[in-house]
């Protein structure tokens, strides 16, 4: 299949591109590189430098080129940024993606795979499904949602998933991509570097309301994430369907949890100490994600937490010294 990626120059767009080209499709990418990197395009997709709101350059690729079906990872992703720059948030992942989807439906390009998040569903104390309360806490899962409403409003003129992924990590297994060890900021990229830069990890809480106080998340490996694609995008082109699913395994792990298991891995001690809660941080996120078991029949490669530490770990590694 023709594939057209938005933000293929980003962690997980990278890495779904290389899945699907290393299956024999063919990859368009389009990236502004404002958090992405040249360096994660896969060597064989076809790459264009533009933001995704720029309709006239849009236009001239899509006579130029003829595509099956578009997966939108490009977005804005860091939380705390979020809170304290709102707007731009609303305008990039919301109003920008907008402009694009518009412009694909004009070009008679109609079907789609949008990466959503598990923030949408705000605080839980239990494993969330795709029909539970929405109730997101900052602007960043705040504009996801509204361009799933968006999508929701096209329901008749669109073949479309929404995929809501759960905290993604791990790396492409022959570590051609990855994610920004410099512009990341996220729990397992901050172990990497407190295990081989010798950096204090801060634990943001720990007297939260969980078994050992520190908030639980949901992993999710990015090659099962780039499998799921596979899925639903053979599942779009032969049927006319608007689904939504979580994308994660259904297990919580909290922070000291991964602490520990990161220190066992990594061989390595870790200098840590408690700091102070983050703003507007959920305090448990677990998928229920049976849907996706039921539906699509997915049987998920990578279910393990050492796995997954270890391919971050790796790439982390692989990346240390590059400038
Ligand atoms: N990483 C996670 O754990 C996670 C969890 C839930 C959802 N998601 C979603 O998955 C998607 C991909 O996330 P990621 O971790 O790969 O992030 P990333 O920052 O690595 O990649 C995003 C890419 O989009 C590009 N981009 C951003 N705005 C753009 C624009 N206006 N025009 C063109 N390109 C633009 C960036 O340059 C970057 O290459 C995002 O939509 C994010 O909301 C990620």
């Amino acid at each position: 299949m023709k594939v057209l990626v938005t933000g293929g120059a980003g962690y997980i767009g990278s890495t779904v591109s290389n899945y699907f080209i290393d299956r024999g499709h063919e990859v368009t990418i389009i990236d502004n590189l404002s958090t992405g990197s040249i360096k994660n395009l896969p060597k064989k997709a076809i790459f264009y430098k533009n933001d995704i709101s720029n309709i006239k350059a849009m236009n001239k690729i899509f006579i130029k080129k003829k595509f099956d079906i578009v997966f939108h990872f490009a977005a804005l992703i860091n939380n705390e940024e979020s809170i304290k720059f709102p707007k731009k948030y609303y305008v990039n992942n919301y109003k920008k993606a907008k402009v694009f989807f518009d412009c694909c439906i004009d070009n008679n390009i109609n079907k789609f795979i949008f990466s959503s998040t598990a923030g949408v569903y705000g605080n839980r104390n239990k494993k969330v499904n795709e029909n539970d309360k929405l109730q997101p806490m900052s602007p960043y899962p705040k504009s996801k949602l509204k361009l799933e409403k968006y999508l929701i409003k096209k329901k008749d003129k669109v073949r479309c998933v929404i995929l809501r992924y759960f905290n993604v990590a791990g790396s492409d297994k022959k570590l051609r991509c990855g994610f920004n060890i410099r512009k990341g900021y996220n729990l397992i990229l901050n172990l990497c570097a407190a295990t081989l830069k010798n950096k204090t990890f801060i634990i943001n809480g720990n007297d939260y309301k969980t078994p050992d106080g520190t908030t639980i998340r949901d992993y999710i490996h990015v090659e099962d994430l780039a499998q799921i694609h596979l899925l639903i995008a053979n599942l779009i082109l032969k049927k006319r369907v608007f689904k939504i699913f979580n994308c994660g395994y259904g297990n919580g792990f909290s922070v000291k949890e991964i602490l520990q298991k990161f220190i066992l891995i990594s061989k390595n001690k870790i200098n840590f100490k408690i700091g102070k809660r983050r703003n507007s941080d959920i305090v448990i996120s677990i998928a229920n994600s049976q849907k996706l078991v039921r539906e699509i029949k997915w049987k998920p490669k990578y279910n393990n937490l050492n796995y997954l530490l270890k391919s971050s770990l790796n790439w982390y590694k692989k990346n240390i010294n590059l400038k």
